[in-house]
C-alpha cells in the first residue's frame, strides 16, 4: 500500500473515532444522574410561637420547624411546610394532603385513633393567662367565668372538663393569639393554653399587663410528630432521626434557641 493511502485511511479512522467520542460526550450522562430527593409535606398551624409562627418575611419558623428540617437532613428528604388551621390538621393528614404533622401537638388516646405518633420530643403543661388584678388565682376559679381557648386543643379539653363541654362560657378561637387578644380586649376573663406559648406572648406584650398562673391539676403533656396510621416506614425514620438528634445535642440546641436555657 502506498504511504499516502495508508495515512489517509488512518486519518479517516481517527476522525471517525473522534466524532464517536465527541458524540458520546454530548449524550446526557445517564449514570451520574441522582435520584431526586423525596419531598415530605408537613402540616403545621403557624400561629403558635415559639413552636411555629410566621416571621416578618412570612416564612414559617420555630422550634418544630427547625426540628423537622434536621429530621429531613437525617433521612435525606426535603421538607415542605403547609400552614394548616389546627382544628383541621389531623384531617389534612388523614386525607393525605400532607405526609406528616408537627404542631406542638400533645400525644393523646383520642388522636391516636386517627394518626400514629413519634416518640415524644417535648414536655409541656397548660397555663392560665389572666389580667393583672384578676380575682382568678387557680384553675378552679374559672368555673362559671368566660374562658377563651384555641379550638380543638388540649386547653379546650381541660376547660370543657371544668365548665362542661356545652357551657356557653367557653369561647373557642381559631388561634391561640386570637384568644389572648380577646383577653386583652376583655372579651374573656382567662385563656388556657400551653405554658411556653402563654409565657412568650406575655413577654412580647408587656403593656397588656397579663399574668400567668400555674395549677397543680394540669397534667404533663408530651408533644409528638404525627404520620398517617400505618406509615411505619416514615415513623421509623422519624424516630431514628429523633434518637440521633437527641444524642448529638441538636434537640437541646434547638430548645435553647427558642426557649432559652
Ligand atoms: N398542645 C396542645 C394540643 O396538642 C396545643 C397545640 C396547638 N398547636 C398549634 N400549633 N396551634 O392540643
Amino acid at each position: 500500500m502506498k504511504k499516502w493511502i495508508r495515512n489517509s485511511i488512518a486519518g479517516i479512522l481517527c476522525l471517525g473515532l473522534l466524532t464517536a467520542v465527541a458524540g458520546c460526550g454530548s449524550q446526557p450522562a445517564q449514570t451520574s444522574k441522582e435520584t431526586p430527593k423525596k419531598v415530605i409535606r408537613v402540616a403545621t398551624d403557624a400561629a403558635y410561637a415559639p413552636f411555629e409562627w410566621k416571621n416578618e418575611k412570612g416564612e414559617i419558623v420555630g422550634f418544630d420547624i427547625d426540628l423537622v428540617k434536621e429530621i429531613g437532613k437525617e433521612i435525606n428528604a426535603d421538607v415542605q411546610f403547609v400552614d394548616t388551621p389546627f382544628d383541621g390538621i389531623i384531617a389534612s393528614l388523614v386525607n393525605n394532603n400532607v405526609d406528616m404533622l408537627i404542631s406542638a401537638m400533645t400525644i393523646n388516646d383520642k388522636r391516636k385513633q386517627s394518626v400514629d405518633f413519634s416518640k415524644p420530643y417535648f414536655v409541656a403543661v397548660q397555663a392560665i393567662a389572666v389580667k393583672e388584678g384578676s380575682p382568678v388565682k387557680a384553675f378552679a376559679d374559672l368555673k362559671d367565668r368566660k374562658v377563651g381557648v384555641q379550638n380543638a386543643t388540649t386547653g379546650q379539653d381541660v376547660v370543657e372538663k371544668l365548665l362542661g363541654a356545652k357551657s356557653p362560657k367557653i369561647a373557642r378561637y381559631d388561634t391561640t393569639p386570637t384568644a389572648l387578644n380577646s383577653l386583652i380586649n376583655g372579651d374573656v376573663e382567662a385563656v388556657v393554653a400551653d405554658k411556653p406559648v402563654v409565657q412568650l406572648f406575655l413577654k412580647n406584650n408587656p403593656s397588656a399587663k397579663l399574668v400567668l398562673l400555674d395549677d397543680a391539676s394540669f397534667e404533663k403533656e408530651e408533644y409528638g410528630i404525627a404520620v398517617q396510621k400505618g406509615n411505619s416506614e416514615l415513623l421509623n425514620q422519624v424516630n431514628g432521626a429523633l434518637d440521633k438528634l437527641e444524642k448529638n445535642g441538636k434537640v437541646k440546641e434547638i430548645s435553647e434557641k427558642y426557649l432559652g436555657k
